[in-house]
């Protein structure tokens, strides 16, 4: 198996994916569809966020598309050509892909059996309530129900981030339900979409993963991204594709989130020392990322990392860890979490300090203090508000006392289900006007430009906690604010 994987991993020529293509097949051969098809029909198991994106996505590569789902509400909403969550970009092409005839959703594992050469499985893997570890009943879900029904040759993808060992375990519940002597197969093919960038990242992936045991299911899943490679080849760029086992393809992705979350957690400690020696962590940030070894993507020091990816799948990751023997590769996660944590309440802190509030037992005391706090969503152009880090500090501040009025372009109806008893405002005016203090806590377009001039025409007192050092120092200086970034000087 090794020797199979390595000569992919490595292929001899490997300037344009296209020459990958080589790589699969014997010269010559031509993959047999199971389904007759001239493409493998794909179909995405799951229509939240990640099947939803996808399946739209590979419609629009020209691939003949399923969507399945137990919630039929949000079925009959994809149907309508709705996104049921905001991605810039998705409406549109959901819209043109169902009217093409290439997209289509339902609610009848039957009929996805019947429909897909490939099924990929999309559903969430949240954190247990009782534990870091990952929820795998999803997962299971989706194959015990699909197994029984697939009657010809079919290739189980898992895309779900999930625990190393996974794809194994699937292939024995595979084993248990499929009908005797069905020829199906897995592979794990890891994604990497970030929210509000989610087109642009599975149409221009940076890298293709295929966790493959044999040939076929390596073939297979270049047939299924052959649309990427050749959007790739006509816009002259390389798509690399590494060809590896099921632990590896695993691995990759948590590993991926675990370097972002530690990258965000240094640059966030380094934060928390700029603050008290007079530094500054915005420079210091640039100053370090011109360093090519080091790079200055996801270094921005602020509030820290939320949404429901990085918190869960350090976690996750952690608890996997333990269970092999392992777990002190993984402690200084915990500190990455911590420190993340910890940037939540310095904004609490922070706030106490600039408004001259006393430190009680409890902690900081805001009472009858107004605070207006600009986003509610983990991060810009999305309407997710999983473990926001916005959401919490809202939670904390009105723990000490205060009175908050948020406002957030996309996330207010997702925020008024979390949060439901804090102050919604309709606008950034009605939430800054008669407040003691500003927060920024997510970098919404909106807010990087607001006229710091008009808002303190409007505003009680004139302080400003920028929790995503996105606001211009200066001009908010200029406008008489007190003005307060994280991990930069007063
Ligand atoms: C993350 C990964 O970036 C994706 O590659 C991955 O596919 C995805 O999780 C997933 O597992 O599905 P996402 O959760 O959409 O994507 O969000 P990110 O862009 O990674 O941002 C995560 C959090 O980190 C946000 O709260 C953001 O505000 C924060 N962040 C990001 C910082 O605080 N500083 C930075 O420099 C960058």
């Amino acid at each position: 198996m090794w020797g199979y994987s390595q000569r992919f991993v490595d292929p001899p020529k490997r300037t344009k994916v296209s020459s990958v293509t080589i790589q699969y097949m014997t010269p010559g051969a031509t993959l047999a569809v199971p389904s007759g098809a001239a493409r493998p029909r794909l179909a995405f198991h799951g229509t939240g966020y990640l099947g939803a994106t996808y399946a739209v996505c590979f419609a629009e590569l020209g691939y003949e598309v399923l969507g399945y789902d137990v919630d039929a509400p949000k079925i009959a909403k994809l149907t309508g050509g709705n996104v049921p969550f905001h991605e810039p970009g998705l409406d549109e092409m959901l819209r043109k892909n169902v009217a093409a005839g290439r997209l289509r959703f339902t609610t009848s594992i039957e009929e996805a059996a019947a429909f897909g050469d490939i099924h990929f499985v999309c559903v969430g893997t949240p954190q247990r309530p009782d534990s870091m570890a990952a929820d795998l009943s999803h997962v299971e879900d989706v194959v015990v129900r699909l197994a029984p029904h697939l009657h010809r040759k079919a290739l189980i993808v898992g895309k779900s981030t999930v625990p190393v060992g996974t794809a194994e375990w699937v292939e024995q519940l595979v084993r248990r339900h499929a009908p005797d002597g069905s020829e199906i197969e897995v592979a794990w093919s890891p994604e990497f979409l970030q929210e509000g960038h989610a087109v642009e990242d599975v149409l221009r992936p940076n890298r293709v993963i295929f966790g493959v045991r044999s040939e076929w299911a390596g073939a297979m899943l270049y047939a299924a991204h052959k649309g990427v490679f050749d959007l790739a080849t006509t816009e002259d760029r390389e798509v690399p594709v590494v060809v590896t086992n099921f632990a590896t393809a695993e691995l990759v992705k948590v590993a991926a989130n675990a370097f972002l979350a530690t990258k965000i957690s240094f640059i966030n400690a380094m934060a928390e020392i700029c603050e008290p020696a007079g530094a500054d962590v915005t420079q210091l940030a640039r100053a370090l990322g011109y360093d090519a070894r080091i790079g200055n993507r996801f270094l921005r020091a602020g509030v820290g990392f939320g949404g429901g990816c990085l918190p869960k799948d350090i976690r996750a990751f952690q608890a996997r860890a333990q269970e092999l023997g392992v777990g002190e590769a993984l402690r200084f996660l915990h500190e990455v979490d911590l420190i993340n944590q910890r940037r939540r309440q310095w904004v609490v802190q922070l706030a106490a300090e600039l408004l001259g509030r006393p430190f009680g037992p409890a902690g900081p005391d805001l009472s009858g203090v107004k605070v207006a706090v600009l986003g509610a969503t983990f991060k810009p152009n999305s309407d997710d508000v999983r473990d926001s880090p916005a959401l919490s500090v809202v939670r904390k501040l009105s723990r000490s006392g205060a009175e908050v009025s948020v406002f957030d372009p996309e996330g207010m109806e997702n925020a008024r289900r979390e949060v439901p008893d804090a102050t919604y405002a309709r606008s950034v005016v009605e939430a800054v006007t008669g407040a003691d203090l500003v927060c920024v806590l997510t970098e919404w377009e909106e807010f990087r430009t607001a006229d710091p001039v008009v808002l303190g025409g409007l505003a009680a007192g004139k302080v400003v906690i920028d929790g995503r050092n996105c606001l211009d120092p200066v001009l908010w200086r200029r406008a008489g604010w007190e003005y307060r970034g994280m991990g930069r000087p007063a």
